[in-house]
């Protein structure tokens, strides 16, 4: 059985004080404890919130790290600096990092390899422009992003990967993929991780929906067969929205 994952991407929102702010405000709903339940918080407010979620279930998440462990990367986090604060999760690859920063799926299959390798679960977000969906490009987009993150991808650390399919369109927007459009991607996805590894490989993968979910969108998503969470960035920074979508 596939553990639903509902995980919160503050993005850059938050100081640590309102990162405390916010954390506590979460704390004060009693959560469903067969949900896992993720904050990837900003760096600054990692160690804080650490400290915070101290005697929760609540998991602590991290928005990007750098592929290499230390060195001359001016700006960048390595992932033992990740691993010392204790994470569970790193987002690797957003839209947003590889929009606006560059990001590839080269740079994110070895930053999937880095985080592995320290123990922290990747939470790997792939997803078409609204011009490829228009196109009809999808599924030829969505498949060269999983085959490029899961290049030289070992099969015993594919089931602590998460995917996010998050269609670019949907982001921020309020436009939300259909539950039937987003649950035919991730069982997509699931069969490439299928094909690529083994049937059980595939059906144990946890694969999320992400792109404005709020709480009156996620029960019907998550009633869907393949989709087994939410990647959430605008309504996770709202204590009670991020409970309901938790308990759902
Ligand atoms: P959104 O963001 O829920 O605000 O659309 C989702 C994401 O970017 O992960």
């Amino acid at each position: 059985m596939r553990k639903p994952i509902i995980a919160g991407n503050w993005k850059m929102n938050n100081t640590i004080s309102d990162s405390l702010a916010l954390i506590e405000e979460i704390k004060k709903h009693k959560l469903n404890e067969n949900v896992e339940a993720v904050v990837c918080v900003p760096f600054t407010s990692l160690s804080e919130v650490k400290k915070a979620i101290e005697s929760t279930n609540i998991k602590l998440g991290a928005q990007n790290l750098h592929w290499e462990e230390n060195g001359a990367y001016t700006g960048e986090i390595s992932p033992l600096m990740l691993k010392e604060i204790g994470i569970d999760y790193c987002i690797i690859g957003h839209s947003e990092r590889r929009q606006y920063f560059n990001e590839t799926d080269e740079t994110v299959n070895k930053k999937i390899k880095t985080a592995l390798k320290h123990n922290i679960k990747p939470i790997v977000c792939v997803g078409e422009t609204l011009e490829e969906r228009e196109a009809g490009r999808e599924e030829e987009i969505v498949k060269e992003q999983v085959l490029k993150a899961f290049e030289d991808i070992d099969i015993k650390d594919v089931e602590n990967i998460v995917i996010a399919y998050e269609p670019i369109w949907a982001i921020g927007t309020g436009k939300t993929a259909s539950s039937e459009d987003a649950n035919q991607m991730c069982k997509f996805i699931r069969s490439i991780i299928k094909r690529k590894y083994e049937e059980k490989t595939g059906e144990n993968i946890r694969i999320q929906y992400g792109g404005s979910v709020k709480p009156n969108t996620i029960k019907e998503l998550m009633e869907k067969e393949d989709i087994d969470g939410a990647l959430v960035g605008g309504a996770s920074l709202i204590a009670e929205d991020f409970a309901k979508l938790v308990n759902h």
